[in-house]
């Protein structure tokens, strides 16, 4: 071995360390009883039927590659949720499956971004976007959205942003972190400015099974749009995390150019996820509903947890399973609260800082963790900010 270890690519020194990844890492570091809601998955395991679905499949010898764009018979049944669930009439030609959002994210930022374009991202917001913009090489530009307007979708400000140099806007609803739902006008707004500068709209609607305020419909549900992808996977609507199955919709000749460029990435996602995410979309959803009702369960208990402490607040969560808590009435920076939380009183969460630009002053709490880590972790909460306020 020599003494100097092998240079590495210049991108993984300027890749920033995701904030997500700090907290484990310190969490992981520190011995003792902690709570953890940094965790942003569903605690509960994949239904039954699908995972039978997937062991049938391989039995039956589905352990090959598949198509590019997936198996046919799983974009005839993304288009038909999409359409069921979300209001987004769409034909399987549109569809492309892939290694879970994240990929679907990466092929569409790989086919419209070109190294030096920019791209225009919201916060604060899911780091994985800022991180994958980085990885094609292209700039984020982040806008950072008002705390004291609840972070709502800003158009003026959003659309100030783009310009010829503008790839791609990158908007999440239900967003992680603030859990909150855009407005479709906003969002109309935005798709036509962008449609001025040749630039594409990617809405990753991961949580909109999750949409305590609304039905679920997808912000492009009503509007035919040729510069606009929805991503979404079974990630979280079927706690399918770990299977990494996802997809994403676009307009035919840029689903195409996302089916050329997959055999690059992983070339199809694994053919076992892809049988049991037939299962999941087609058959009983029972245990979805049973699921999305848990969640809603935890945000009213969250919520009124946040209201029993004067000196915090957070937006109210209208999607997804996470509550932003304002903490400006503590001292010190997000990651200073976050860090003191977990340092001397073992909860785990992520300090809004991590979200970009839009998120110092808040951290993230997910209420993806079952009711008695909630209960604990916000028993926990309550003590340090009546401690330190005292
Ligand atoms: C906003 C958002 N998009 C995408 C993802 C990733 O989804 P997947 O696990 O399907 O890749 C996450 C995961 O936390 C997320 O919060």
């Amino acid at each position: 071995m020599t003494e100097q270890p092998i240079p590495l690519a210049r991108r993984v020194a300027e890749a920033d360390e995701t904030m997500i990844r700090t907290m484990y890492d310190l969490a992981e570091q520190q011995s003792g009883d902690l709570v953890r809601l940094e965790i942003g998955e569903p605690d509960f395991d994949t239904p039954a039927h699908v995972i039978d679905a997937a062991a049938r499949a391989a039995r039956a010898g589905a352990t090959h590659y598949t198509p590019n764009a997936g198996v046919p018979q799983l974009r005839e049944a993304i288009a038909e949720k999409m359409e069921r669930d979300h209001g987004l009439v769409t034909d399987p030609s549109e569809v492309v499956a892939a290694a879970g959002a994240t990929e679907a994210l990466f092929l569409t930022l790989l086919t419209t971004a070109d190294v030096g374009d920019e791209v225009v991202i919201p916060t604060p917001a899911w780091p994985q976007y800022r991180l994958q913009v980085q990885l094609v090489g292209a700039t984020p530009v982040e806008v950072p959205l008002s705390a004291a307007e609840g972070f709502d979708l800003d158009a003026d400000r959003v659309i100030d942003a783009i310009g010829d140099e503008t790839a791609c806007v990158v908007l999440n609803s239900p967003s992680n972190p603030t859990s909150r739902v855009s407005d479709p006008e906003v969002v109309d707004g935005i798709v036509d400015a962008a449609a001025e500068h040749d630039a594409v709209v990617v809405l990753d609607e991961v949580y909109a099974s999750l949409d305590y305020a609304g039905d679920g419909r997808s912000l492009a549900a009503d509007r035919a749009a040729d510069n606009v992808v929805v991503i979404n996977a079974c990630s979280k609507q079927y706690a399918m995390t770990g299977w990494r199955l996802g997809w994403l919709v676009a307009p035919v000749h840029l689903a195409a150019a996302a089916i050329k460029l997959h055999p690059g990435t992983s070339s199809c996602p694994s053919s076992l996820s892809q049988h049991g995410a037939v299962a999941a979309l087609t058959g009983p959803q029972d245990d979805a509903e049973a699921m999305a009702r848990a969640f809603r369960e935890r945000r009213d208990y969250v919520l009124q947890r946040v209201e029993e402490i004067p000196a915090l607040s957070c937006p109210t969560p209208e999607g997804g399973f996470y509550a932003f808590l304002d903490v400006r009435a503590l001292d010190g920076t997000s990651f200073e609260v976050a860090s003191r939380l977990l340092k001397s009183h073992g909860v785990v969460t992520v300090p809004g800082e991590g979200f970009g630009a839009g998120g110092e002053g808040f951290v993230r709490v997910s209420f993806a963790s079952g009711m008695d880590e909630l209960e604990a972790g916000f028993d926990r909460i309550a003590r340090m900010v009546r401690d330190e306020l005292a």
